[in-house]
């Protein structure tokens, strides 16, 4: 009871709880958008819970997102707080497990892997993957069916990502041994690591086997590229093997090999939870997925060719899809940073102390009225300049921000203090913001060639959420019931 009766006046309100450690733990971890919104209506944009013993401040709104994300490396840390779920799935010396002047570096060597260059060669390689897998995948066979789409599409992502990215020979060894050791990785991600990392928890063994073998297979095939003397590749793990730290020293290929795992882990729930909404969404709206098609027949033409790069820039109701399924579905829903030094909430007369964790939630702003009219309804036509439900921020040019910042990765976008943030912003924001837009897109434009989708009661209702992960996703079974064009 001591931290609701002696409350420091300096600090954020409290919200109240009977119980001392869990604090609001099963409110929040229900539904955390629920309980920021609840919160926020109660206490304004800067509040505090407890959650598993920890004290979490929560700041919501464009003024806490610029706090949180834009907060200065001597204020704020990263890595304190993501290192006991990463490091073990990552491996070591990337990422988390390093100063952040390094992961800058890091990101910087990933980067060159993500260009416009690179982009052109990713989406034949993209349309193709999906094309194939929907012709050898049983659940598609026929004219018609219904079908859970959330783990088709999971699969859909990692095979589309890691052809892109990784290059064939990775890709194919997806069908032999690396899929279900990615499996194993994956479940170092699972909410009970990040809060009981001191606990010996049983599925541990299983992913620090699947760490070490998939290093090992990244590793032996950097040593035997290297043997073989390959001079002009353009793959990430080319790039990787080629590049060298600012003080000289060039990049160990167990870092190399960890970078590898760290790119495909990174995205692959998010971009697979956005796709799995995406179709959920189309399946709810059989109107709009009529939209999408006519789009490719008037801007590509009737006898719709394969799709390249440049096309995705003609299609805007195929990019809005991308853009409002994250405005209403951000899977990464909660922002975590340590606070290293007390921080003056700018405006107010709260200082947040060291012992508090900082929650930044751009999901909240992302779906309110103020910013977003009628903010629960999924309409992606309200990118377009002149709908009637067009954010002022798309009327007043204010999405796209001019003004840029080099955190030592390249030039990105600051726009911290922006209501729309679904890949991040600062120097953590997303490296992977331009391929997961450039797949989403391929990936539903050529699903939107072949399917016609709608729910299986032939209702507009959607499905909820699953916040149990750590990422959040649809609940499952996520039935939709599909028919093929002609
Ligand atoms: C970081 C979202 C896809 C690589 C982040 C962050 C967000 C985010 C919100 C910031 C986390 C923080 O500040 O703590 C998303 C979404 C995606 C997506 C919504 C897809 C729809 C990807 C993909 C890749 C990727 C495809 C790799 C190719 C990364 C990396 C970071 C990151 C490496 C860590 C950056 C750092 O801490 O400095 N992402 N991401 N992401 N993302 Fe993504």
């Amino acid at each position: 009871l001591k931290q609701f009766l002696f409350v420091n006046p300096n600090e954020p309100p409290m919200v109240f709880s009977w119980f001392p450690v869990i604090g609001s733990t099963i409110t929040y971890g229900m539904d955390p958008p629920k309980f920021f919104k609840e919160q926020q209506a109660k206490f304004g944009d800067c509040f505090s819970f407890i959650l598993l013993g920890k004290k979490m401040t929560v700041y919501v709104g464009p003024k806490g997102n610029d706090f949180i994300l834009n907060g200065k490396i001597r204020d704020v840390c990263a890595e304190d707080i993501y290192t006991v779920l990463t490091t073990p799935v990552f491996g070591k010396d990337v990422v988390y497990d390093c100063p952040n002047s390094k992961l800058m570096e890091q990101k910087k060597f990933m980067k060159v892997a993500l260009t416009t260059e690179a982009f052109r060669q990713y989406v034949p390689i993209i349309a193709d993957e999906v094309n194939s897998y929907f012709k050898r995948t049983p659940d598609f066979k026929g004219q018609s069916g219904t079908v859970n789409i959330c783990p088709k599409m999971a699969q859909i992502t990692i095979f589309t990502a890691s052809h892109s990215l990784q290059g064939k020979v990775i890709r194919d060894k997806f069908d032999e041994t690396l899929a279900d050791l990615y499996h194993d990785l994956d479940m170092g991600f699972s909410p009970a690591n990040f809060m009981l990392h001191w606990a010996p928890l049983p599925w541990n063994n299983r992913r620090d086997y699947a760490q070490k073998t998939v290093a090992k297979i990244y590793m032996d095939t950097i040593k035997q590229r290297r043997d073989a003397g390959e001079t002009d590749a353009q793959d990430i793990m080319f790039h990787l093997m080629k590049a060298t730290y600012k003080n000289g020293v060039p990049v160990p290929d167990h870092e190399i090999a960890h970078m590898m795992i760290a790119l495909l882990m990174a995205g692959q729930h998010s971009s697979s939870s956005t796709s799995a909404w995406i179709m959920l969404r189309l399946a709810s709206r059989p109107d709009i997925m009529e939209d999408l098609y006519q789009e490719q027949i008037k801007a590509l033409g009737a006898d719709l060719p394969p799709l390249k790069y440049e096309d995705l820039a003609k299609l805007p109701l195929n990019q809005a899809i991308v853009k409002e399924t994250l405005r209403l579905h951000a899977p990464i829903h909660s922002i975590m940073r340590a606070v290293k030094q007390p921080m003056p909430v700018p405006g107010t007369k709260y200082v947040i102390p060291t012992d508090h964790v900082l929650m930044a939630a751009p999901g909240v702003s992302a779906s309110d009225e103020q910013y977003f009219p009628q903010p629960d309804l999924w309409e992606p036509h309200r990118w377009e300049p002149d709908h009637p439900l067009t954010p002022s921020i798309v009327r007043n040019g204010e999405d796209e921000t001019t003004e840029t910042i080099d955190y030592g990765y390249g030039l990105v976008s600051k726009g911290t203090a922006s209501p729309y943030l679904p890949f991040g912003a600062g120097r953590h924001r997303c490296i992977g913001e331009h391929f997961a837009n450039v797949q989403l897109q391929t990936i539903t434009a050529t699903i939107v060639r072949q399917f016609k989708f709608r729910n299986v009661d032939g209702s507009d209702k959607v499905i909820g959420t699953d916040y149990a992960s750590l990422f959040s996703r649809p609940l499952e079974p996520a039935n939709i019931y599909w028919e093929k064009r002609n």
